[in-house]
């Protein structure tokens, strides 16, 4: 007889994991699929996040940036050391042993849960039935009542230059390096590629950066990509807008990377490329022809604002669906579809999802920017507070950046905040909680915050946006 549950979820990334935790919370008897094989060969749950995305990134970045800080700032707090030394290989080290630690983590919360971690594919059939191929073993028929799809996404590979995981690399091959390039290009100055060219970078890489578009961090907030770019380029990051890439040759001295720059072709020669140009959803072997499922035209599975496909009982939550990629949106989405299969009401608010680019400084917002705003027509006010003006900031020797708050004329309603400095990550949660609970630029401005505090930047900026600021010359 073959096995059935209320609920199957395919992926246990960020978004599958999260919403079959949620689904056993609710009572309901629930297994979590997964194929996830490291580059050690050995399986393992958590997804792209913590396996090669989100996790072993912020460890890297946080090992660079204090190898960074100790060459550079150091000094100027009176600590003298000797010649500060990478070993790339107990700093990789330490990247595997906490991806290892938080994957294993999951497996332990999957069975704490009492959910049936089912190693290997699977596949979706008509019927809500699930075809399952595990590790070792035969391939069985699962019947569910309800399915999650969670199969997350992939780099995009360009047809110039194809990955061979060797010296054409996606992010998750970048991550991994034994060695620290002499010369490295990527291809993107997306999250991504600012992400990883700012790891590499710091730890003695020359890196150089070519991007199509010709503003930078078209995503931002002008004001905060102008400090950023700015900041970046100080670092050493060699940012070329504007450009787009011909061709990249392998050869024995390494990789000629070809690329037009306002039309005039040029060559960069490199030890690695990394091409991060995005990512896409990731459905290969995913559905059976009649499954009933329907992707869109970039292959996203289609599904309403409440995750529902067109086959009901059948959902789909994170990166394999439209909306931001990020974790923390695929978490919740698979909170509200466990929420709904329980019979509970439950809804995503898709205007208030945080975005945080975590270079130094790091880069941090919500809701509308300036030209956002400007563009949808609605009469609004800027307040800006710059770290330099912050004692805290100053003691951390961080002052690079500021906190800028856009709010309407009309009501005070809060549009968007947007932050360029130290833990912009952390203080943005300020923000979006004050927006989630509908608050106004006079409430932050009314709310007491401790001092000396790198959030007292934010106190400032929303006074800032009625000329009231304290500690910085309005307007
Ligand atoms: P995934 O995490 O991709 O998980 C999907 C899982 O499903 C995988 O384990 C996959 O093997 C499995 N799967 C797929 N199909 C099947 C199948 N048919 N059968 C069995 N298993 C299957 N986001 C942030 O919010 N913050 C960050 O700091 C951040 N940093 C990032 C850094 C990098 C380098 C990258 C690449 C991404 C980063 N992201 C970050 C994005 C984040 O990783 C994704 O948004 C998130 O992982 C999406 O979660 P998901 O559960 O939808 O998919
Ligand atoms: P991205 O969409 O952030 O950036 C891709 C960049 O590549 C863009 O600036 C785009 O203009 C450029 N580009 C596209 N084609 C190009 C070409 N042919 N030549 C030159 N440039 C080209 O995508 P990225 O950086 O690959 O990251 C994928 C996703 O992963 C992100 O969108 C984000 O959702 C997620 N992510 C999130 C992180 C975070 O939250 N801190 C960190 C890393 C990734």
């Amino acid at each position: 007889m073959s096995k059935s549950y209320d609920v199957v979820v395919i992926g246990a990334g960020p978004a599958g994991y999260v919403a079959a935790i949620r689904a056993a919370q609710h009572g309901l008897k629930v297994a979590c699929i997964d194929e996830w094989k490291n580059k050690d060969g050995k399986n393992a749950f958590g997804g792209t996040c913590l396996n090669a995305g989100c996790i072993p990134s912020k460890t890297m970045l946080e090992s660079s940036e204090l190898f960074h800080r100790a060459q550079h700032e150091f000094k100027k707090h009176g600590i003298k050391t000797g010649p500060v030394e990478v070993d790339i290989a107990v700093m990789q080290k330490r990247r595997a042993s906490i991806v290892r630690q938080l994957t294993n983590g999951i497996a332990g919360l999957l069975k704490a849960n009492k959910i049936d971690g089912l190693v290997g594919h699977g596949k979706l059939l008509a019927g809500k039935k699930v075809e399952f191929t595990p590790v070792d073993g035969d391939v069985e028929i699962i019947e569910a009542a309800n399915v999650i799809i969670a199969s997350g996404s992939a780099p995009i590979e360009l047809p110039f230059a194809k990955f061979d995981d060797e010296n054409i690399v996606d992010s998750w091959s970048a991550l991994e390096f034994a060695a620290i390039p002499d010369r490295l290009a990527v291809i993107g100055a997306g999250v991504i590629g600012l992400e990883l060219g700012s790891v590499w970078s710091r730890l003695g890489s020359r890196v150089t950066i070519i991007e199509a578009m010709h503003d930078f961090l078209f995503i931002a907030d002008r004001d905060v990509a102008a400090v950023a770019g700015k900041e970046f380029r100080k670092q050493g990051l060699d940012i070329k807008l504007g450009a787009k890439l011909t061709g990249a040759k392998v050869g024995k001295s390494g990789i000629s990377v070809e690329y037009e720059e306002a039309g005039i072709p040029k060559t960069v020669e490199v030890d690695k490329l990394v091409v991060a140009v995005g990512r896409r959803p990731f459905t290969t072997g995913l559905l059976a022809d009649d499954s009933g499922i329907q992707l869109d035209e970039r292959g996203f599975v289609i599904v309403d604002d409440e995750c529902r496909t067109r086959v009901k009982g059948v959902y789909a939550v994170g990166d394999c669906v439209r909306g931001p990629m990020l974790a923390h949106k695929g978490s919740e989405e698979g909170v509200m579809v466990a929420d709904l299969i329980a019979g509970e009401s439950a809804e995503m608010n898709y205007n208030i999802i945080p975005s945080v680019i975590y270079t130094a400084p790091e880069i941090a917002w919500v809701g509308k920017t300036e030209q956002e705003v400007k563009e949808s027509g609605r009469a609004y006010k800027t307040g800006s507070f710059p770290f330099a003006a912050s004692g805290r900031a100053k003691a951390m020797e961080q002052t690079s950046g500021m906190v800028k708050i856009i709010s309407a004329k009309d009501d005070d309603e809060i549009l968007g905040v947007h932050i360029v400095g130290p833990m912009a990550g952390e203080l943005i949660s300020e923000a979006v909680l004050a927006m989630e609970f509908s608050a106004t630029t006079e409430d932050i401005q009314r709310t007491i915050h401790a001092h000396p505090s790198l959030a007292e930047a934010m106190h400032e900026a929303a006074l800032a946006v009625d000329n009231k600021a304290l500690n910085y010359p309005n307007k």
